[in-house]
């Protein structure tokens, strides 16, 4: 690694040239201190930095990452597509298989239109379904994120039903009265804002389970609520499962608990790591989009074959070795041994984990919403996350992240992240620091 810069030294160029020197604000390690790392290779389950030092990944570059680093199939056919031509603006046969393999998986699903980033595949889903509804209004959930477009960046205001307030300077004010921002697993606000505005309501849009305030999974009877109020109020229920589709089984969340969701979100696992996104759903709502219908959406990199290629290697592998079984295996023992670990050193942890999805809260209480997200002791967190980092162990750089189980994780990368994780509760200079509460940084990818 003669030839390498070291991560403190790409920073130092970095921050001349690139915004705060990242290109997403959550790399820039602002939640946790300390100078982000650079990344010069990864393969499997293993990251080398610029600095040399390999570290064992469970933050998946955020998702795409299933089968781990530069997996073989997806190398090789990523290789084969780019040999072939990278773009070229017009229809290819890889955007037909990608779009029939996710109708299968997804069996609610009749159409696919392919875009560049999960961002997108929530923009064109909110505009099909007020296109749909001939209505405006879109009600999301505190702590959910969608993505970086206006309407989204919304966060709840002061009381239920009042309007949310914005997460980043920039959008206007007209953009904030047409988003409705509620607490996530509140049925109850839920029943009482579609009383209020059934008539307005384009869309409730939701993140099945909830990746971007920690892993808060659905209560019980939360999502099939959500379902039968949006039927009453005529509205349109988006499900985003750009961290879900394809995470916890080899279809969507909603095919896995049974509810079906008018449109569906998808991004980072379909595209194995290259850029992509997707909207999935019924041919009567889907077929409004253009050239057949009057919604328009385009782009020109949409569908492009080196990302499809990714995906579709990715997507065949999950399919055919099932590996969802394991990760789940692997994400309940991390949980049960983090649990244990955490009580023996009489620290107060609360492990929130589905499948192969785990958030380490430092909070004694389960976390069922954003309220409860932001009692987690974020000095804390911060710490423990350098402990683990100092231990070889790469997870997400913020408190209100998923971190991943990948299926190139070996068991041995599970005990050596329980080994770090013992460590990281021994360690006299994490202390255990009374609620502050802290903020989430929550619209941060
Ligand atoms: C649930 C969810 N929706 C949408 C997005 C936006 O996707 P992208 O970053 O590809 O634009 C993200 C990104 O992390 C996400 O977690």
């Amino acid at each position: 690694m003669a030839d390498m810069a070291s991560s403190h030294d790409l920073f130092e160029r970095a921050k001349r040239v690139i915004p705060g020197g990242v290109n997403s604000p959550v790399r820039a390690f602002h939640a946790v201190g300390g100078t982000p790392v650079f990344i010069a290779s990864g393969r499997g389950s293993r990251l080398v930095t610029s600095d040399g030092r390999e570290l064992i990944d469970f933050c998946g570059s955020w998702g795409p990452l299933i089968l781990g680093h530069a997996h073989p199939e997806v190398v090789s056919a990523v290789a084969a597509a780019a040999a072939n031509g990278t773009s070229f603006g017009a229809a290819t046969q890889g955007e037909v298989e990608l779009a029939e393999l996710l109708c299968r998986q997804i069996p609610y699903a009749d159409r696919v239109r392919l875009v560049n980033s999960g961002t997108e595949s929530v923009m064109t889903a909110l505009r099909l379904a007020r296109a749909h509804t001939g209505r405006d209004l879109i009600l999301k959930f505190d702590g959910c994120y969608h993505g970086h477009a206006d309407q989204l960046l919304v966060a709840a205001g002061s009381g239920l039903l009042t309007q949310g307030v914005a997460t980043s300077q920039g959008i206007p004010q007209a953009v904030l009265t047409s988003t409705l921002v509620l607490p996530y697993n509140d049925l109850a606000a839920v029943g009482q804002a579609v009383a209020v505005h059934a008539d307005k309501l384009a869309a409730i849009i939701v993140e099945p389970v909830a990746g971007n305030m920690g892993l808060v999974a659905p209560a019980p009877g939360f999502l099939a609520g959500l379902r039968k109020l949006a039927d009453q109020a005529g509205a349109v229920l988006v499900f985003d499962e750009v961290i879900t589709g394809f995470r916890l089984g080899p279809t969507t969340y909603g095919k896995l608990c049974g509810v079906t969701p008018d449109l569906t979100c998808l991004g980072k696992i379909i595209g194995g790591g290259l850029p992509i996104g997707a909207v999935a759903g019924p041919a009567g709502i889907m077929d409004r989009l253009a050239p057949v219908g009057d919604v328009y959406q385009a782009g020109t990199l949409s569908g492009n074959p080196v990302a499809v290629a990714a995906g579709l290697a990715t997507l065949h592998a999950v399919i055919r070795d099932n590996p969802y079984p394991r990760l789940a295996e692997r994400g309940t023992r991390i949980r049960q041994a983090v649990m244990a670990a955490a009580a023996a050193a009489g620290r107060t942890v609360y492990c929130a984990q589905l499948g192969g999805m785990f958030t380490i809260f430092f909070t004694p209480a389960a976390v069922g919403n954003k309220q409860d997200a932001t009692r987690s002791n974020t000095q804390e967190h911060a710490r423990f996350f350098h402990s683990m980092l100092d231990s070889g162990i790469y997870l997400p750089p913020s408190q209100f992240e998923v971190a991943f189980v990948s299926a190139a994780h070996s068991d041995e990368d599970v005990e050596l992240f329980l080994a770090a994780f013992g460590k990281a509760m021994q360690d006299s200079t994490i202390p255990t620091l009374p609620d502050k509460g802290g903020q989430p940084i929550a619209e941060d990818i």
